[in-house]
């Protein structure tokens, strides 16, 4: 097992409000597994940043006449602050404009370069002829040259999810103008896949570990073989090339944007007073790193970033790329930000608390197929399922041992064979449920942890206290000292997915430190033990009208 977790998160594009969709496909599996691997006392670090070149900023910024930087002053913040209400703990949030990033991209693009692994060609680029401008990327839209999808963008289709070049589209036009672009040539520096295709490879054959489809797409892009890449475009936002010649054009945003994991370590060892420290992420056989992104981003992280890892040397590889499915609306419409729809986080969380729909999105995650969202569904999850099932369990524990033995946990006496089997049983989840979450199984994880939860209701009812308290004082004071203790692993249990609530439980049951502090294991409750009154967790939410009527 290794030491240190590298967690990375996709970028997100700094032009848009983040939606339920990337928060359910990226960030909060990311921070999931971040949360459970830090209670697994490993060392883990967490990074990301926004994603600021690159057209699909620039055409953000030509449609309101504004500047870029403009832009991104925008929604920059605005995505920060979803991060906070939200509990994504990064360690490091930064962005693509700072200047370690900036050095951090030219030093790749130089090291590519000495090493052979970058050239420079000459070639035909889309030019429109009415805004006499070249039109890289996301300028264009047209028709995919594979699937036959009539809105590709000149980058990628969003269909297919083929990386595309804008001159591979049939039937292109300008997005400036609505023109017919012409042929102009131009002369970019292009990534050398071709002579990296055998190494890379070989190296996604070993990875047996990645989901199946991630694989199967690896394989299968491999396998067709890799035409080199341009990584330069006419365009005036971005990084410069570090290169005399080159001063009208910028590093692809693509190509700049995954080294920003990289940079980010970085930044993070900066601040942090140890300016080397980075190297232990990158540089390890102790540390391992995962990229948390969504489907449409598997080919920069599968493929073009272990190309250009592999053409910087000494670096690490991924070791997982655990891409989601999408996540769609109930009314069948997709969650994309290219196209303007979606729910967007900041108003979701004006209405429901984080934890709310952390374990509603976590339910729903889309780690194998597309899954829907359902608003109506979250509601009626919070009240059957996260209180149903686990709210209701640990306030009735708290509240019977304030209300029968003031508060204290009692003595349990000689352990009944059911109450010998719940402690077990809880005891034996932090090994398998530790699984599921080490092997990126939020759904399943979830889904165990209400398992032990339900099984802890069935001791409770079993043995009610409520009324053996009256008819054998011991009998209910080995159950509630049983349940109290279960309750407390439980906390631990749900953490990565409920931060918020059970750290407020945490309080409730007056344990020092942090949850953290206390580990990925059963911490029973001593008898003598003095808690806390019972607080509200999680509150009942109305079902809509609309939703009751079907
Ligand atoms: N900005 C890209 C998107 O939203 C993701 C970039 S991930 C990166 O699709 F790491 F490569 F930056
Ligand atoms: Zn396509």
């Amino acid at each position: 097992m290794s030491e240190r977790i590298l967690v990375c998160v996709a970028w997100p594009y700094a032009n848009y409000l983040l939606h339920v969709g990337q928060a359910a496909g990226a960030y909060l599996p990311a921070d999931v597994f971040a949360r459970y691997q830090r209670l697994a006392g490993r060392e883990v670090l967490m990074v990301s940043g926004s994603d600021c070149h690159g057209t699909p900023i620039t055409v953000s910024a030509d449609r309101e006449g504004v500047e870029p930087q403009e832009i991104i002053n925008r929604y920059h913040p605005r995505i920060v602050e979803v991060w906070d209400r939200f509990g994504i703990s990064f360690d490091t949030y930064t962005s693509t404009l700072t200047e370690n990033h900036y050095e951090t991209v030219q030093d790749v693009f130089l090291r590519l370069l000495e090493n052979g692994y970058l050239y420079t060609k000459t070639e035909d680029q889309l030019f429109d002829p009415e805004a006499e401008r070249f039109l890289p990327d996301r300028y264009v839209e047209g028709t995919c040259p594979h699937c036959g999808y009539t809105e590709a963008r000149g980058d990628q289709c969003d269909s297919c999810g083929s990386q595309l070049d804008a001159t591979d589209l049939l039937e292109p036009r300008s997005r400036l103008t609505g023109a017919t672009p012409v042929l102009r040539e131009s002369e970019h520096f292009f990534l050398k896949l071709s002579a990296l295709t055998d190494r890379l490879k070989e190296w996604a054959e070993q990875q047996t570990h990645w989901r199946r489809n991630v694989l199967n797409f690896t394989l299968g892009m491999l396998n067709e073989g890799l035409p080199d890449r341009a990584i330069t475009r006419d365009i005036a936002w971005g990084v410069p090339v570090p290169v005399d010649g080159y001063e009208s054009k910028r590093i692809y945003v693509w190509f700049d944007a995954v080294i920003g994991y990289l940079s980010a370590t970085k930044e993070w060892a900066q601040t942090s007073g140890d300016p080397d420290a980075w190297e232990r992420f990158w540089k390890s056989d102790e540390s391992r790193s995962y990229y948390f992104i969504g489907k449409d981003n598997i080919p920069f992280h599968t493929v073009v970033w272990p190309a250009q890892l592999m053409g910087y040397g000494e670096l690490n590889l991924p070791y997982d790329v655990p891409a989601n499915q999408y996540v769609n609306f109930s009314a069948g419409q997709k969650q994309s930000k290219s196209k303007g729809t979606g729910t967007w986080m900041l108003d979701l969380l004006d209405v429901y608390d984080a934890d709310v729909i952390r374990f509603y999105l976590t339910l729903i995650m889309p780690e194998t197929a597309d899954s829907e969202f359902r608003p109506e569904e979250l509601i009626r999850t919070n009240n059957d399922v996260l209180i149903g099932t686990w709210g209701n369990l640990a306030n009735r524990v708290i509240a019977m041992i304030n209300r029968n033995f003031d508060g204290v946990v009692p003595e349990a006496g000689e352990l009944a064979p059911e109450s010998v089997e719940i402690l077990r049983e809880t005891t034996a989840a932090f090994e398998t449920i530790g699984e599921r979450y080490n092997t990126c199984q939020f759904r399943i994880a979830l889904q165990e942890t209400l398992r032990v939860a339900q099984a802890a209701n069935r001791y409770l009812d079993d043995r009610a206290p409520w009324k053996m308290v009256k008819e054998d004082r011991d009998h209910a004071a080995q159950t509630l000292s049983v349940a109290i203790s279960v309750v407390n692993g439980l906390k631990t249990l749900f953490h990565p997915v409920l931060p918020f609530s059970t750290s407020q439980l945490h309080e409730a049951l007056r344990q020092p430190g942090t949850i953290q502090e206390h580990g990925w294991k059963l911490n029973e409750l001593a008898p003598g033990t003095q808690i806390g009154p019972a607080v509200g967790l999680y509150k009942k939410l109305d079902v809509p009208e609309e939703a009751n009527g079907g």
